[in-house]
């Protein structure tokens, strides 16, 4: 009986896993692909400016931008992706390449440009997450997505508190 459970139980476990491969779209995994780059943009540009600038609030994001790396690379897992990382001020993708060296060359202008470098980041990855989100994601996605679009909203708060004390 118990052997039957277990059989049944793996049965429908893969099925699941069946399921959500099957239910993404072409789109969909790139977009996915991009987003992973997007986290490792933000941590990159994060530690680059936290090591510049010797502020916290880099360091702290810096942080959370790991876990969502992580959490979007489970994510891709689960649909039978994988993806590579290079190392660190390295990207793949050519536009998140040239958006990191030009976001790198004016944060390291002067503190308040770096604090301007972030809530740009973060503005961006919320709109990038927006049109994931509009492009019809499964639940699992749909989960990761708001989990991360949270992160970025609280982020974004943080970058904008630290730059009010220049208004
Ligand atoms: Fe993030």
């Amino acid at each position: 009986m118990k052997r039957i459970l277990s059989i049944s139980v793996l049965l429908l476990f893969s099925s699941m896993v069946f399921l959500s491969a099957e239910s993404i779209t072409d789109s969909q995994k790139n977009q996915l692909v991009f987003l992973f780059e997007e986290e490792k943009l933000a941590r990159d540009v994060y530690t680059a400016m936290g090591e510049k600038w010797n502020l916290r609030v880099f360091e702290n994001i810096s942080r959370a931008e790991i876990n969502h790396m992580e959490q979007v690379k489970d994510l891709a897992y689960d649909y039978g992706l994988s993806l590579t990382e290079l190392p660190p001020g390295d990207f793949n993708n050519q536009d998140l390449q040239d958006l990191y060296n030009s976001l790198i060359e004016k944060g390291t202008k002067s503190l308040k440009d770096a604090l301007e470098v972030g809530r740009l980041v973060e503005e961006t990855d919320i709109s990038d997450i927006d049109k994931l989100l509009a492009d019809n994601p499964d639940e699992n996605m749909l989960f990761v997505l708001n989990n991360l679009r949270r992160g970025s909203e609280n982020h974004l708060r943080a970058f904008n508190r630290q730059l009010d004390f220049y208004n």
